[in-house]
């Protein structure tokens, strides 16, 4: 039987019940010196709540029997005498019904003591398998997300843009054909490319964004570079890559989320801070590369005044999963969301994809 179940047998602690058996002969020789006229019952006591306790309810029973018998001995040896000789007996019974209630209800505390334990154990288990359990639902959450987000810039890649450069192309022939024939609406078409045109940059752009091409590290550097320009592009503020030096990160995991997590962090600058310039810095620390994307906007309102947005959480949870530490702090002016990847995961070359 599984010995953490509550009605399996008590596990033997032999060091108490040693202490048990040994404190019975130095009790009863103390009775014995003291005399038949006090009472030691209360010291035998010690030893049959040791042997219960640790040992379960038979041998509280049995040292309970041996206290009886040693306390009995005792009063005869220093010299006790009865004037009915049913009344050691009577002393006798009186103290082994005492000691076996003591016993009773030593054990069943014991038992109940044992079933909480088990339950708290039961209760940890479980509660530790749900944090695995969300832990992976998360991570296949993020996965799903990265992949829709993938398969969203690969169709607007290749089907949106591959059709607005059809029109820019068929345009431009209207275009030409007008100004060969020196038609006065021949500036207006040419505007009209010209629209074309931006637009077919600006969905390169986004499906830039939803599915960068590649990610090694120089990838990284100019995928966050090209965030820095459509962000300061889109939302009208100056937003900058700053990266003093080379910065080298192999890990292609780690690359992919810190990617993601400047996004968000730029995105909630434009979206929060109600700033004008925006700052992504790259750089190597002692401690590894740290990513730090700074706004000079309101700063971060208190935690029970933000909204319940998902955005922080999971950048901390994409963090969290390349091991690298996430923190997100007010500023003087603004708000800094700094990640710093562990040097690890991090060395001298490699490429990755997302
Ligand atoms: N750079 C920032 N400046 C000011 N406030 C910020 C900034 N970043 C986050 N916040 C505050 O923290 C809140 C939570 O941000 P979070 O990214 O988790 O959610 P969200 O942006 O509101 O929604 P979601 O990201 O799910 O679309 C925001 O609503 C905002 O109040
Ligand atoms: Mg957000």
């Amino acid at each position: 039987m599984d010995s953490t179940h509550p009605t399996a047998p008590v596990r033997l602690h032999s060091k108490w019940l040693r202490a048990a058996f040994l404190l019975l002969p130095v009790v009863a020789v103390v009775d014995y010196y003291a005399g038949y006229e006090l009472q030691f019952s209360i010291f035998y006591l010690v030893s049959v709540y040791l042997a219960t306790w640790f040992g379960g309810w038979g041998l509280g029973v049995l040292v309970a029997l041996i206290s009886v018998v040693l306390s009995l001995a005792g009063d005869l040896a220093s010299g006790a005498v009865y004037k009915n000789e049913l009344v050691p007996w009577w002393n006798c019974a009186i103290a082994i019904s005492f000691y076996i209630v003591m016993v009773s209800v030593l054990h069943r505390l014991r038992m109940f003591q044992r079933q909480l334990e088990v339950r708290v154990r039961e209760r940890t288990t479980a509660l530790r398998e749900e944090i695995q359990e969300r832990k992976k639902l998360e991570q296949a959450v993020l996965e799903v997300s990265e992949r829709e987000q993938r398969r969203i810039g690969h169709d607007l890649h290749d089907s949106l843009c591959q059709h607005l450069t059809s029109a820019a192309l068929a345009g431009q022939v209207l275009s030409e054909k007008l100004h060969q024939k020196s038609v006065a609406e021949s500036a207006d078409s040419e505007q009209l490319v010209g629209l074309i045109e931006s637009g077919i940059d600006l969905a390169r752009s986004l499906a830039r964004g939803l599915a960068p091409v590649e990610l090694d590290m120089l990838g990284l550097t100019a995928t966050l570079r090209e965030l820095a320009r459509t962000t300061s592009m889109r939302a009208r503020l100056n937003c900058t890559l700053e990266m003093p030096e080379e910065v080298l990160l192999e890990d292609s995991e780690a690359v992919v989320h810190l990617y993601r997590i400047a996004q968000e962090a730029v995105n909630n600058a434009v979206r929060h801070s109600g700033g004008d310039r925006i700052t992504i810095s790259l750089q190597n620390t002692s401690q590894g590369v740290q990513m730090r994307v700074t706004d000079n906007g309101a700063g971060l309102p208190p935690e029970a005044a933000r909204k319940s947005g998902m955005g922080l959480h999971i950048m901390r949870h994409r963090a969290d999963m390349i091991g690298a530490l996430c923190e997100v702090t007010g500023l003087e002016r603004g708000t800094c969301v700094s990640v710093l990847v562990p040097t690890r995961t991090t060395t001298s070359a490699g490429a990755a994809s997302i």
